[in-house]
């Protein structure tokens, strides 16, 4: 019987990355954008879709709920052939967060819906009490068996202004959904204004939708009777962009990235420049090089909702800190459970106090390849910047959590001069 070797990626450090990359479309625009096919009976088209596992598994919930699709190419053709009540089966569920965005759609075009636990990065508790609350302002009936939502309109959803407790990005992104077939005029207050929820109305827009606010505090939807179908291209992934970003500085590289809005980064190239790394914009350009002598600084850090400082990439940027000089203190503000990956990185020889959610990281720390493992897509994408930036060899395992996020971070990384290689069979990664 021969043993199945669980993946990993071998990197050997100290490599600095130079060159030039386009980035990918965007992750968390696509899974929302995916979403609002269901409310049409219209073809759609999607451009620019990352070639990632979330994708994948939101293409395979589709398909039970009655809209095939064809992945070509980056782009997704969706074509609904009746939408039907149902729901995402359990394992698929919870194999993403995301899986939840099918509520709202199916809420207000078939007047019931249900999904099992949604799942996705452990990272903290991650309740869906926004999204609820906001189904019943509109009118809906919902309860919890078993750990499953069941929602109710068999009336229809009627427009209502909902203040959300929380500016929660998938629940600004359900309640979204759910209104634009509402009767009447919703107003969602304390919206969340990530750049995703612009992409998502945009869309939504095209197909017919009356949105206007998305991107500020207070987005207003008129309901409409149909919508068609949309021809739409995401936004590129800001936070993989951001990784990369993050990875060039953690190296002392030289790097061009291209296909980027330097409009959604800002709060990380803020951060960066404090550290002392200089980024240059161009329209849909950034450039970062750090010289090898260069003095890079300590500065503290918290992660918000946008237009904040993005949690999704606290761990990478945690990562950086580590080669700076001085005391960085790192505050997680949007998840609970968010610095797993630090026992990780202190196994590289980083300096680094914990202290609840605000660990304190000391550098300058020269790292030495280590052994470790990743528990979620960000966490990965950290320990991967910090084995980069190590002498000797590293072995990162969780590349299964990183696949669901990142289309090919290794395989940039390797065109950027990393010495970086996935061992083991890519067909157990998807776990
Ligand atoms: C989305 C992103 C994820 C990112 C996060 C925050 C997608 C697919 N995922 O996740 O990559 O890290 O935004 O930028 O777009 N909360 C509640 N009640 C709710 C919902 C959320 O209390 O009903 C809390 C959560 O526990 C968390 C905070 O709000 O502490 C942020 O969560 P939320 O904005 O909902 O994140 P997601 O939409 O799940």
């Amino acid at each position: 019987m021969s043993a199945v070797t669980e993946p990993y990626f071998k990197i050997d450090g100290l490599r600095r990355l130079n060159g030039v990359l386009r980035v990918n479309g965007a992750k968390n625009a696509a899974l929302p954008c995916l979403a609002a096919s269901l409310l049409s009976d219209e073809p759609s088209r999607l451009r620019w879709v990352p070639d990632i596992e979330d994708v994948h598994r939101f293409l395979e919930i589709l398909s039970v709920l009655g809209v095939e699709s064809e992945f070509e190419d980056n782009e997704v053709v969706v074509r609904p052939s009746g939408v039907c009540e149902g729901s995402p089966p359990d394992a698929l569920a919870a194999a993403l967060r995301a899986s939840f965005l099918v509520m709202g759609p199916l809420l207000v075009r078939t007047g019931m819906a249900s999904c099992g636990t949604p799942g996705g990065d452990v990272i903290g508790a991650r309740p869906l009490d926004v999204h609820l609350a906001g189904f019943r302002a509109l009118g809906a009936e919902v309860e919890s068996v078993g750990g499953r939502t069941i929602a109710r309109a068999p009336t229809g959803l009627r427009g209502a202004t909902f203040v959300l407790d929380y500016p929660s990005v998938l629940g600004t992104e359900n309640l979204l959904l759910a209104a634009t077939l509402a009767k009447g005029r919703t107003r969602l207050v304390n919206a969340a204004m990530e750049p995703e929820i612009v992409c998502l109305a945009d869309a939504l827009n095209q197909m017919g939708a009356r949105i206007s606010g998305a991107g500020d505090h207070t987005i207003t939807i008129d309901g409409v009777e149909r919508l068609s179908g949309a021809d739409h291209e995401l936004i590129p992934d800001r936070i993989e962009s951001g990784s990369l970003l993050i990875a060039a500085a953690a190296t002392r590289g030289q790097v061009c990235l291209q296909g980027v809005r330097p409009d959604h980064l800002e709060a990380l190239l803020g951060k960066l420049g404090e550290t002392g790394v200089e980024v240059r914009r161009a329209p849909a350009q950034l450039d970062i090089g750090v010289g090898a002598n260069a003095r890079l600084l300590a500065t503290n850090l918290q992660s918000l909702p946008y237009p904040g400082f993005a949690t999704d990439l606290q761990a990478p940027m945690t990562a950086l800190l580590t080669q700076v000089e001085g005391t960085s203190v790192v505050h997680e503000r949007v998840f609970e459970n968010r610095m797993q990956h630090l026992g990780e990185l202190r196994k590289f020889g980083a300096n680094i106090i914990a202290g609840g959610a605000a660990p304190v990281v000391i550098g300058p720390t020269p790292l030495s390849g280590a052994v470790v493992r990743g528990t979620d897509i960000r966490a990965t994408a950290a320990l991967i910047v910090a084995a980069l930036a190590a002498e000797g060899e590293s072995r990162i395992y969780g590349v299964n959590h990183l696949s669901r996020g990142y289309a090919d971070l290794a395989g940039q990384l390797r065109g950027l001069g990393a010495d970086i290689e996935l061992v083991g069979s890519a067909d157990t990664l998807a776990n």
